[in-house]
């Protein structure tokens, strides 16, 4: 028995970047429990070995010190090219007479992987059923769609209502790569494999959470494709929403996707939507200076290249307890951080006493760099008087489990071969995610509230709003990582 991958896209950033590295990865681990041939399509014409040639060259590059050029030559016996336009039907056809051939007459699951511009994916999905690719018999038809999953919540149905049509939502999985890091699914092991965080986990004991993802890069040459889609689109309706998914919802009930998927999707729900007048007060744009000079941007653009967001989560563990989301490009360093904000403590025993937010207990868990979790308290400072200062217990993943961390696609390729779903998005949960944010963009397009900043490059984004931030008795936590 064996299985095949094939990659709408082949020649693309994406699968020389990510996907064959990580399948290679799989493979030098050992973690393939069936063998898997990988077939790539795009027009680009390549024979079987010119594929193969460019892939050993860009997988040395990705893999580092772990590529080794006898695995790599077993590994590559199992790749074909099959030349190809998503436009033209008869390609399809040749395609599965492809598969037919090198599968044998021995019954072979396949995983069709997007990994082309949005625009092809309806395209593609309605090939894929025309041709009988989608059919699952004997053995099973998946799909892997990357994101962006639309546009907005209009068309992200009507990609879902094409989907539908050729392959059943068990077929189908939505890629947020967020999801494949091991620091998020670590999350859900630090609140629910654990006993002593649960109890504080409400609004009992948290003042807010903020969750960061901060690009120390500019636009650079995704410039083009950015000025149509944003930082909301970008960043805030997928990775961020995940984050906050995983970091607000309950325990399911058992650990399999669809009870863990039904725990996310009540997390959205619950997010009042904000109302056109909110999204003056509740939301903050920015751009960074220079961005309307890049190559494919308008010079008048209004796109944000730097958002933070407000958002309330309507139920009994969090009513009154903000989630602060904020993004940006041309920040001062790259880091995607989640911090659980305590209260103060309520009496001021001593006269160093925590006063504000800025000196409660916090909880920092970095997903990326610097992978790890933090715990701020006060201690007492060695000294004949008493003086109280923050220090804090850290774990990181490098010093205590050594080597390199996997490729988030490495767990969702395999996932997505072994047929589990719990890291991919739903149908629901991308549809509720656009309910949450298409009224910011439609205020936003058609509003001059709220203003859209300028901020200088290689900051925390605006002044303005740590002002906003201020405004509302809270400090962002703009900490950059220490690496190494
Ligand atoms: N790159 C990343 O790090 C990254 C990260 C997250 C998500 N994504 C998503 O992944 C997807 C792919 O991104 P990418 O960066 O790899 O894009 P890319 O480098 O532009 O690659 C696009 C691929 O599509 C192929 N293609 C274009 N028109 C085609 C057609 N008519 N028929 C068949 N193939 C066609 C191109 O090959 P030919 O020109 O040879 O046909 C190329 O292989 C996008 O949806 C992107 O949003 C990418």
């Amino acid at each position: 028995m064996s299985d095949t991958i094939v990659i709408f896209g082949a020649s693309g950033d994406l699968t020389s970047r990510k996907l064959i590295p990580a399948l290679y990865q799989l493979h030098r681990k050992g973690r393939l429990k069936k063998p898997v041939r990988i077939v790539g399509f795009s027009r680009s014409k390549f024979s079987h070995d010119e594929w193969r040639t460019s892939l050993a060259e860009s997988t040395a590059e990705f893999a580092g010190e772990h590529f080794d050029a006898e695995r790599w030559e077993t590994f590559a016996q199992q790749i074909y090219y099959h030349p190809g336009d998503i436009s033209q039907a008869d390609d399809f056809s040749s395609l599965s007479r492809f598969l037919d051939e090198i599968e044998g007459s021995e019954p072979s699951g396949r995983v069709y992987y997007l990994s082309t511009a949005p625009r092809f994916y309806e395209q593609a999905i309605e090939q894929l059923g025309r041709a009988g690719l989608a059919e699952e018999g004997e053995s099973f038809r998946r799909i892997i769609i990357e994101k962006p999953f639309g546009t907005d919540l209009a068309s992200a149905k009507e990609l879902n209502r094409c989907v539908h049509q050729v392959f059943s939502e068990h077929q189908v999985y939505r890629i947020d790569h967020y999801l494949g890091k091991e620091t998020v699914q670590n999350l859900l092991v630090l609140r629910f494999g654990n006993s002593i965080f649960e109890p504080i986990w409400n609004r009992n004991y948290i003042d807010h959470v903020q969750i960061t993802v901060a690009e120390a890069v500019d636009v650079g040459s995704r410039a083009g494709y950015y000025d149509t889609a944003g930082v909301v689109r970008d960043m805030v309706q997928n990775h961020l929403l995940q984050l906050l998914m995983v970091t607000a919802m309950e325990s399911p009930v058992r650990y399999e996707a669809d009870a863990i998927r039904n725990e996310k999707v009540k997390v959205l729900d619950a997010i009042q939507s904000l109302q056109l007048e909110d999204v003056g007060s509740d939301t903050f744009r920015g751009q960074y200076r220079g961005y309307t000079s890049s190559d494919g941007v308008e010079p008048t653009s209004h796109t944000a290249t730097f958002a933070a967001l407000k958002l309330g989560i309507d139920n009994w563990r969090w009513q009154g307890v903000p989630f602060y989301l904020r993004s940006g490009k041309a920040m001062s360093c790259r880091t995607t951080q989640i911090v659980i904000q305590f209260h103060a403590p309520p009496h001021k025993l001593f006269a160093d006493s925590p006063r504000d937010l800025g000196e409660a207990n916090r909880l920092v868990i970095q997903v990326q760099p610097a992978e790890g979790i933090q715990l701020h308290f006060q201690t007492k400072v060695p000294d004949a008087e008493m003086r109280m200062r923050q220090t804090d217990l850290s774990f990181n993943y490098q010093r205590e489990f050594r080597g390199a961390m996997p490729e988030a696609y490495e767990r969702l390729l395999l996932d997505a071969l072994e047929g589990d779903a719990s890291l991919f998005a739903r149908a629901d949960e991308v549809e509720a995610a656009w309910r949450i944010c298409d009224p910011i963009l439609q205020a936003w397009q058609q509003n001059d509230r709220p203003t859209l900043y300028m901020y200088d490059p290689g900051f925390w984004g605006p002044d303005e709003c740590r002002e906003w931030m201020l405004a509302q008795g809270r400090e962002w936590f703009d900490n950059c990582p220490v690496l190494g």
